[in-house]
């Protein structure tokens, strides 16, 4: 799936915009402030619902403003166009309209435009927390498994059922008999796909690593939320009374991560800066190429700011790996020439020029 077109209303200083994009590479450049990252803000909303930059509505909507209206048409490889609208109102309202018909939620759009953020806050993949490495590593399990969503949402509630209880102090047997054993079979289900889904990735992202930066000893380990090779249901079991001292549950699918690490240690303690943009470019392009081999759909590519933090070389690899994905791209520069010489000789590049809040093509 591509964006053919985009319309946006009211987004950040975005006051009304009609971009026509390319299906390959879009380079949007502009000066500081004039709002790039805004467009793509106004494309990962459309795909996602919500800001990658902000969680309240108000700082996105243009201030003095009520709501934002977002509009795209969406082409997929056969050629069929979709329309997307969306509208988002600061008193919380939202709709969403795929081809005139109303959305229930906005959970149902994640399937149909799946699209990867590069920015330079992503790099929080590898130095922050477990939570964002999860997120990433559900986004791939999800678009590889049509069941993934439910069991993630029934391990959800019945965490949070069970959460309930123990805040409670005690837990009756016959209470625990109604959340644990659907908790174990939920939570070994999805330790499966995930384990499955990293074990697919992991010789994507070394072969895409290898292509930007040399890291022989870096590896890439999968932990499930309890100790590995143990039943889940000891591990409640076994937890129990300490789970009742503190009122959750400590282990479980709701604890899985991504270990990064270099000869035992975490990865973020060995990666200079760069390394660190590097690790994560790879996997996150990494994902997009196996959504591609695997599922054969293609996922947009938001990349902003690529060259803070890369030298000339670093850029010109990943520009070259985005190339050879065949997917569609965007991605921020604040000069036109930042990225010149970076594409592969004969690439079609499509220019914009992001000028306070208006779009024009070069
Ligand atoms: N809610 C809002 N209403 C109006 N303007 C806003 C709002 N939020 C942010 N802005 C302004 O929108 C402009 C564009 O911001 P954006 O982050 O898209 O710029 P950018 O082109 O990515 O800049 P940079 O190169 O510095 O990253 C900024 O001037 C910012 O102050
Ligand atoms: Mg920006």
């Amino acid at each position: 799936m591509s964006v053919q077109h985009l319309s946006i209303q009211r987004l950040r200083n975005l006051q009304q915009v009609d971009v026509e994009f390319d299906v390959g590479i879009n380079l949007l450049y502009g000066l500081n402030a004039s709002g790039k990252t805004s467009i793509l803000e106004a494309l990962y909303m459309l795909a996602l619902g919500r800001s990658f930059r902000s969680l309240k509505l108000a700082s996105v909507i243009t201030q003095g403003h009520t709501d934002c209206l977002l509009f795209a048409k969406l082409r997929n490889p056969q050629g069929v166009i979709d329309s997307l609208g969306m509208t988002r109102r600061l008193d919380g309202d939202h709709s969403v309209r795929l081809n005139g018909e109303t959305l229930s939620s906005i959970a149902e759009l994640a399937s149909l435009l799946p699209v990867q953020l590069i920015d330079p806050s992503t790099v929080g993949l590898i130095e922050a927390g477990p939570s964002v490495r999860r997120q990433y590593l559900d986004w791939g399990v999800y678009h590889h498994n049509p069941s993934f969503f439910g069991l993630w949402k029934q391990a959800q509630r019945l965490l949070k059922q069970r959460n309930s209880a123990l805040k409670c102090g005690t837990m009756a047997a016959t209470v625990r008999a109604s959340f644990d054993p659907g908790l174990v079979v939920v939570a070994e289900q999805l330790n499966k796909l995930r384990a499955a889904y990293l074990k697919l990735l992991e010789p994507v992202f070394f072969q895409l690593l290898s292509g930007l930066v040399d890291l022989p000893d870096l590896k890439l380990g999968y932990y499930s939320g309890w100790s590995a090779n143990r039943d889940y249901s000891d591990i409640l079991e076994e937890t129990l009374e300490r789970d009742l001292r503190l009122g959750y549950t400590q282990r479980g699918p709701q604890r899985a991560d991504v270990k990064l690490t270099i000869n035992g240690v975490n990865a973020v303690e060995r990666l200079s800066r760069g390394q660190q943009k590097l690790v994560v470019v790879a996997l996150k392009l990494a994902q997009g190429k196996l959504l591609s081999e695997v599922e054969g759909r293609k996922c947009v590519f938001l990349v902003d700011d690529l060259a803070a933090e890369l030298d000339w070389s670093h850029r010109r690899e990943i520009c070259r790996q985005l190339v050879n994905l065949d997917t569609q791209v965007f991605v921020t520069s604040v000069g036109p020439n930042e990225l010149t010489g970076c594409w592969p000789e004969g690439e079609k590049i499509k220019m914009f020029h992001v000028k306070q809040g208006q779009v024009s093509q070069d």
